[in-house]
Parts: structure tokens; C-alpha cells; sequence
């Protein structure tokens, strides 16, 4: 039955005028109705690794239904998940983390989403070096701040410059988004860029939020991780990350941020009034994650290699395609290759595209490929493609993506 409401009529709150719903999102919903009616798609949308949780996670999780643990938990999360957390957070930051300097969410991303309505105010400004993961401006947004995207591309490439956010510093820079690794970009930012940008920021009111959520995703040994470096400035820095990624969880919803004991009460005091806290049987599933585990840090160590594996796979096969170059990653499971020699020239089929959001729905409607292109990530020019996904899956993908656009 089609709705006779007329749209206006429905008064939809103002803040949602400059919404744009999540790109990636709004792919997988096309690429699953695709696959629903049986049309053969190889996605490289997914941002979720393809391994099961590991079964000690599961098992726990289970174990919390069976002893009827279901009811209310406090806000922040139950205690011993938050020092759990807190001790992971200190092993990984070198930061004596306590409990009550943790609080627990659904999701790195609403962990992010409170912190931005904590922190913000309107007129503030938020700096996010593009190319940036989809979320970070519609949630700056709705938090009543203003977004400033840095870009970071240069020529075919990109790489994190700690130089061209600080030109973009004013008095009313509230807080600068780091990702490092980077989705979409897999970019690890190097310890000197992180340096330069610490000493810009210290001594001033500007808070850092350092979204962790890859950081045990990292192909080339040690990971700099920003509070290792600038130490000093934990109080200026929210730590956001959660078991989505490193532990295959992505469906539990389970994020965290670490920071400055006044602001994390702060983020409670809206989590009271929103979600109360996550599910009780999912913390109790994450306590598992973080409890400290030598078969735990083997399945990650392991599914870590496997990305590698896949990475160079992917890579190679970019590469190979005349019109496309990619970089490296070296984190993360995505890679961000640069298709500028695809656009504005027939390819197989005769078909012209003028921009990387054509193009991804060119491979999607002919190859029966889902990318997602890099207007999404504040990147066009560029596609983003998820090699979360076995490697036959990902061969026959570039396969199809080669022969597409000959
Ligand atoms: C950079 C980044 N931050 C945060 C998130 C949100 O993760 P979660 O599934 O824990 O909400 C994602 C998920 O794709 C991400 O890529």
C-alpha cells in the first residue's frame, strides 16, 4: 500500500536536512537485494572481517544466557569489562587506564557518536583529514559542530600531512580526528606526523580523538600508537575502539572510549538517557575478548596474516589493471585504489564514466561487483574495496572488474 502522507506533513526534525545516510550502508542494502534475487555478486563493501567470533567469545556469551545475566547493567558497562578494557587500553598506550576513565557502547561507532555530544558545541570546529570513514561528518553534524575535512590526497596518492591540519587550527577547534590504520585508506600515520601534530595541539584546549578500531590490524610490525608518543596529552585524548574488527564481533556491538574521567561521566549521563548501556550478553561475550588469552592472540595473529595474504592478492590485481594504481596498505582490510585513467573513456560496452560514483555502479550493474566509491570517503576519483573475503571470492572479483573495464 503506497503512504498518502504527504512528506512535509511528517514535521521530520530540522537537524536531518543535511543528513546523508551511510553510503556504505545504503551499497550493502543494493548489493543484498541483488543477491536476493539470485544476481551472483562478489561485494568488496563489507567493512566486517569474514571469520566467526572465536568460540571462547561465543561460548562466554552463551554462558551469560544460561546464567540468566539479562537483566539491566550499570550505564558505562559492568566493572569487570571495564577493567578489562582498562587493562587492555594501558597494555596498548603505555596509560595507567582505570575503570572509571572507560565507558562502554554499542559500537565504536556510537562510542563516537557520544563523544561528539559530549565535547561539542555549536560553532566548534571539527577537523577530519579526508579521505575520512563515512560516519565522522554526519555525526560531527548532529552534534551541532562543523566539520573542516583536510585532504590529505596528493597527485594519485595520499598520506597523512600533520602540517595541513594545523594550517586549518583556529580558535575554534574543538577536536581533530585521527584514524590510524585508516578506513578507507589502510594508512598507518607515521610517528613523526604524529609528533608534529602533538606538539601543535599540546598546551592548548583542542582534543584528539584517536579511533583505534584496526589498530590490531597492522602489517609492518609496531603500530604508533598516538599516546606512546604524546603520553602527555592523555587528558586532551578520547581513545575510541571496541571488538567489532580485531575479534570478528562486529554483530555483538561492542566499542569503548577511553578518556579524561570528567568527560567519560559526561558520556554516561547520555547514555542514561539513550541506550542505558549495550547488551548485557555482549559485554559478557566482550569481557571473554579482553580477557588476557594465549589461543586468543593466536586466532587474531592468524586471521592478521590471512589479511596480508589477501592484501597482496588484491594489490597485485589492481595493479594489473591498466587506468588503476594502489598504494599499499598497511593496515586495516581495505585497499583505496585511484581509477582517474577509467573515467571519461568508453569502457568494455562502450559505457563513458565521468566520476568513481559512476563507475562503482557501472562494476555493480555489469561485473556484478560492489565497491564503494570514493565520493563516499570525501575522496572521489577513488574506489574502496574490502578484502575481508576469501581469496578465490576476491580472484574472480578482479576478474570480472579487469575484463570490465578493458
Ligand atoms: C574507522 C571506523 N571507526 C569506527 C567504526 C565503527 O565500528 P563498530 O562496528 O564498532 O561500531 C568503523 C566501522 O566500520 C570504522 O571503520
Amino acid at each position: 500500500m503506497t503512504s498518502t502522507v504527504q512528506l512535509s506533513a511528517l514535521r521530520l526534525s530540522k537537524r536531518l536536512a543535511e543528513l546523508e545516510p551511510s553510503a556504505t550502508i545504503g551499497l550493502i542494502g543494493r548489493i543484498g537485494q541483488l543477491k536476493a534475487q539470485g544476481v551472483p555478486v562478489i561485494s568488496f563493501g563489507q567493512g566486517e572481517p569474514d571469520f566467526p567470533t572465536p568460540a571462547v567469545i561465543k561460548a562466554a556469551g552463551q554462558k551469560a544466557i544460561d546464567q540468566d545475566l539479562t537483566r539491566y547493567t550499570p550505564t558505562g558497562g559492568i566493572v569487570e569489562l571495564r577493567q578489562a578494557i582498562a587493562r587492555r587500553a594501558t597494555e596498548e598506550t603505555g596509560i595507567a587506564y582505570t575503570a572509571n576513565q572507560i565507558t562502554v557502547a554499542c559500537g565504536a561507532k556510537e562510542a563516537l557518536f557520544l563523544a561528539f555530544q559530549a565535547i561539542c558545541n555549536e560553532g566548534d570546529e571539527v577537523i577530519i583529514p579526508a579521505p575520512y570513514w563515512v560516519s565522522y561528518i554526519e555525526q560531527v553534524r548532529l552534534a551541532s559542530a562543523k566539520p573542516i575535512v583536510v585532504d590529505m590526497i596528493e597527485g594519485q596518492g595520499f598520506a597523512f600531512k600533520a602540517a595541513r591540519i594545523i594550517e586549518r587550527i583556529t580558535p575554534k577547534t574543538r577536536a581533530i580526528i585521527l584514524n590510524s590504520p585508516s578506513n578507507p585508506t589502510g594508512e598507518v600515520v607515521p610517528a613523526p606526523e604524529l609528533q608534529a601534530l602533538a606538539a601543535a595541539v599540546r598546551g592548548t584546549g583542542i582534543i584528539v580523538l584517536s579511533d583505534e578500531i584496526y589498530n590490531t590490524i597492522c602489517y609492518n610490525g609496531e603500530y604508533p600508537s598516538w599516546l606512546r608518543l604524546a603520553p602527555d596529552l592523555v587528558e586532551q585524548t578520547l581513545v575510541v575502539n571496541g571488538v567489532s574488527k580485531s575479534y570478528a564481533m562486529t554483530g555483538w556491538r561492542i566499542g569503548y572510549i577511553a578518556g579524561h574521567k570528567e568527560i567519560i561521566e559526561a558520556i554516561k549521563a547520555i547514555q542514561s538517557h539513550s541506550t542505558t548501556h549495550p547488551t548485557s550478553i555482549a559485554q559478557y561475550a566482550a569481557l571473554a575478548a579482553y580477557t588476557p588469552s594465549a589461543e586468543l592472540d593466536e586466532i587474531v595473529r592468524e586471521r592478521v596474516g590471512a589479511f596480508l595474504e589477501r592484501r597482496d592478492v588484491i594489490v597485485a590485481g589492481l595493479t594489473a589493471i591498466p587506468g588503476v594504481t594502489c598504494a599499499i596498505p598497511e593496515g586495516a582490510f581495505y585497499v583505496f585504489p585511484n581509477v582517474e585513467g577509467l573515467l571519461n573513456r568508453p569502457l568494455n560496452g562502450g559505457k563513458v564514466c565521468q566520476t568513481s560514483n559512476e563507475l562503482a555502479n557501472y562494476l555493480l550493474d555489469h561485473a556484478q561487483i560492489g565497491v564503494v566509491p570514493g565520493e563516499a570517503f570525501g575522496a572521489p576519483g577513488y574506489l574502496r574495496l574490502s578484502y575481508a573475503q576469501s581469496k578465490a571470492n576476491i580472484l574472480e572479483g578482479l576478474t570480472r572488474f579487469a575484463a570490465a573495464v578493458k
